[in-house]
């Protein structure tokens, strides 16, 4: 064939062939906001089940993570693209404490770190939803700046019982105050154009066997306590995804149940995200698509082969999984992967660092102060501090909620930069015996990880000689004792929760020591959950609270020991003298010897044992101060409890009706104290008898001062709706609110009332919903 005939013959073809391909691309629509119908329609069911399926699992190699999350080097987890059509990955790493992804990367001089935040429990402990905003919203920044589309946050799960180790997670034993605290959360993350999962829904109250664990809970209380928070959240910032827990409530995995997820979370709050699985694989996938988990996490493609299987043999409807791609895509189209984002790997760390430092200071609690020991004016004051923690701060806990951040400021650093004098001779002492330990490690060729179980060394003993010596030699004792908790293990009631024997000994020795020369001594306590402080606190002469409060959070102790920040944190949850005092103790395990691994080994067959493989809420509502304050239990500090360098009064409240139901009521509180301060004020109700049993009070407002200088006042407004007073009848399956006069509490905490007013209901109000969902049978 000549060239020409040559050319001739194979135009046309090429032309056609041509044509056919761009016809096929007109055929494939490429994904936008507004085509995802069309772009459902072109898919393929094989597209589909992959959609649903996330991108696998990270991997570690070396402590550092890879994997599908090459994405971005450390995130947890992804979602698949399909290129086709236009859809791209999108990346999802935890939270909450700030963004966990690796900082470092093969071959890369660049470092990635991350700003580690106060925890949940802090941030909760400022009962200031503006702050909250404010420090989520710089979070949320890293999130977008660092190329990930979705933070797996907030945890909001319940403080049930102080023993559970992701608590420092978690907000509080509170639903109203957790659920304020999500939505705060949620709305600064979001505010950057990225998306929160709330996490873990539902019930997932202990670290003990957690993947396998059935909550066995009453409908009141389930309702109540343990969705509300997640209710309120919902409904006040809308997350874009919701995180199924690992657990069983009431016989059932919550990614399964057609009732939490779609009756109560999409029917009942209109909840319109995505919810992904927790970090696991269960058997039962088709079950958990057609109860509207839509992506399962981290993603095994056995879970695409039982969704075209079950598809295949008609147990699950085409419908019900376009149902759950549809959303998929509505999320997709909503990330910064989708619209191209370019991020710039670059943050402005140190501008996060303030950021963690405020919030941390305005958090902070201050739980004693005799005789206005506190503040104490640096001036070159010598300090003999005690604990392993003052070298070796905790910033955060262990697990997913762990942040790879540049450094973290110690106590004995703190402490020298405000101005006072540490006594090198006792730092020295607890540096090396951190470095001794981690020797110790090296040598079998392991090291300290903190990312799973609990790896923070016992505080060495120091003699009684040794602090008589220190005692003369220093102005005053800080003592810092220090606790790291974390994912897949829950806490010991001994040596954990109680003092350990060395460290209840270094308390009184140093009392003894330091009182006995007129000195004073403070105790920090640098922990992610309630530990026991009745039997020693009175040896304290003042006792900060900063829990785990981040990078920056010994440079927010110092601030609040030196006047430059006046303490205005509160307790999120009550603080009983014996961990048995909590009516959920007699119901957890809080003996470790059971403890699992968090991916571990599978429980014996047939296996049923309590607090293990079920756990029973016979408590009932009666969580935290919803028990004590109705049981009149003695408590080392109760629910809402902190204190201030300044006094404040409070007068005049008026509480109004409102057209709408419920009412609004207002506070004016003034300074009348010497120093400028903030006062977070509580609005309790006690019901009108005649309804169902109900606990004395509860919370069902709260507001912060502005910072307030002596002498000046602000007034406070809070909205308390009909459906906010209401409580779950379960016989008739409805929400309901009695009506009578009920009593309206303004308090510095839940036994501290101030102010009283009273509102008075007409008529009785119900809110029916779904009947027995979530109450087993399924
Ligand atoms: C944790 C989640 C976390 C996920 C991804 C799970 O083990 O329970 O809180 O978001 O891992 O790291």
């Amino acid at each position: 064939m000549t060239p020409l005939l040559q050319a001739k013959t194979l135009l046309p073809l090429a032309v056609a062939g041509l044509l056919l391909c761009s016809m096929n691309v007109k055929a494939q629509p490429r994904l936008s906001a507004d085509n995802i119908d069309q772009v459902l329609k072109a898919m393929t069911l094989e597209e589909k089940a992959t959609l649903c399926i996330g991108g696998g699992r990270a991997v570690t190699t070396g402590g550092v993570s890879t994997g599908i999350t090459d994405l971005v080097r450390g995130a947890a987890g992804s979602t698949r693209k399909i290129e086709r059509l236009g859809i791209p990955n999108t990346v999802l790493a935890d939270g909450p404490a700030g963004l966990r992804i690796d900082p470092t990367r093969d071959g890369d001089p660049n470092t990635y770190y991350a700003t580690a935040f106060p925890i949940g429990t802090l941030l909760a402990s400022s009962w200031d939803l503006s702050l909250v905003e404010e420090t989520t919203a710089a979070l949320g920044n890293e999130v977008l700046e660092y190329g990930v589309d979705v933070l797996l946050a907030p945890g909001q799960n319940i403080h049930r019982n102080p023993l559970n180790g992701r608590n420092y997670e978690y907000f509080s034993e509170d639903p109203l105050l957790s659920g304020k605290m999500g939505a705060a959360y949620v709305r600064g993350v979001q505010s950057n154009g990225v998306g929160t999962s709330i996490k873990h829904f539902a019930l997932n109250n202990q670290e003990t066997n957690r993947n396998e664990n059935d909550a066995q809970v009453g409908e009141r209380a389930l309702r109540e306590i343990y969705l509300k928070n997640f209710e309120i959240t919902v409904k006040e910032s809308a997350p874009w995804t919701v995180m199924s827990s690992y657990n069983k409530v009431n016989g059932e995995y919550t990614q399964q149940s057609h009732d939490l997820l779609t009756t109560i979370l999409r029917d009942e709050w209109g909840f319109d995200g995505i919810v992904m699985t927790d970090w696991g694989n269960k058997n039962d996938t088709p079950k958990a698509v057609r109860a509207g988990n839509d992506l399962m996490e981290p993603g095994n493609l056995v879970e695409k082969e039982r969704i075209l299987t079950a598809i295949a043999d008609g147990t699950l409807s085409e419908e019900e999984l376009d149902r759950n791609v549809r959303r998929i895509l509505e999320y997709i189209v909503k990330t910064p992967s989708f619209k191209g984002y370019k991020h710039s790997d670059k943050p402005d760390l140190k501008a996060h660092a303030a950021v963690a430092r405020k919030a941390a200071g305005e958090s902070l609690v201050l739980l004693r102060n005799e005789n206005g020991t506190l503040p104490i004016a640096p001036k070159g004051q010598k300090v003999a501090l005690y604990g392993e923690s003052i070298v070796d701060f905790v910033a955060g806990g262990t697990g997913s909620g762990t942040v790879n951040k540049a450094y973290c400021v110690n106590m004995v650093e703190a402490l020298t930069e405000a101005g006072f004098n540490v006594d090198p001779a006792i730092a020295g002492f607890y540096d090396e015996y951190v470095k001794y330990n981690d020797a110790v490690l090296a040598l079998s060729g392991t090291q300290r990880t903190y990312r799973y179980g609990i790896s923070k060394f016992d505080d060495p003993a120091v003699p009684r000689s040794a602090i008589d010596l220190h005692a003369r030699n220093n102005d005053l004792a800080v003592v810092v004792l220090g606790r790291i908790s974390g994912e897949g293990s829950d806490r010991n009631m001994d040596n954990d929760f109680n003092l350990t024997d060395i460290e209840r000994q270094l308390v009184s020795d140093v009392h003894a020591a330091f009182h006995g020369l007129g000195k004073k001594v403070i105790v920090v306590l640098n922990v992610g959950g309630v530990i026991e402080t009745n039997s020693w606190k009175r040896m304290a002469d003042a006792i900060l609270l900063p829990w785990l409060p981040g990078q920056e959070g010994a440079n927010a102790v110092a601030d609040v020991m030196t006047g430059k920040v006046n303490p205005s944190g509160k307790l999120p949850m009550s603080f009983p003298i014996d961990f048995m005092d909590h009516p959920s103790s007699a119901n957890f395990p809080y003996n470790q010897v059971k403890t699992n691994t968090p991916f571990g080994t599978a429980r014996p067959a047939g296996s049923h044992e309590k607090d293990v493989d079920y756990t029973r809420y016979d408590e009932g509502i009666w969580v935290g101060y919803r028990y004590f304050e109705t049981a009149g239990t003695e408590l080392s500090y109760p629910f809402g409890f902190g204190l201030s360098y300044t006094d404040f009064a409070y007068s005049a409240p008026v509480v109004k009706a409102r057209p709408d139901g419920g009412f609004t009521a207002s506070i004016t509180v003034r300074n009348t104290g010497k120093a400028a301060g903030k006062e977070a004020v509580q609005v309790y109700v006690r019901a009108p008898g005649g309804g169902l049993e109900k606990p004395a009070v509860e919370l069902k407002a709260f507001g912060k001062t502005r910072l307030l200088q002596p002498g000046e006042s602000q007034v406070l407004t809070f909205d308390v709706s009909d459906y906010d007073l209401a409580s779950f009848n379960e016989d008739g399956s409805r929400w309901e609110t009695a009506a009578g006069t009920y009593m309206v509490y303004f308090a510095a905490n839940v036994r501290d009332f101030r102010q009283q007013a009273t509102f008075k209901l007409a008529r009785p109000r119900t809110w029916p919903v779904h009947a027995g969902a979530m109450t087993g049978g399924n």
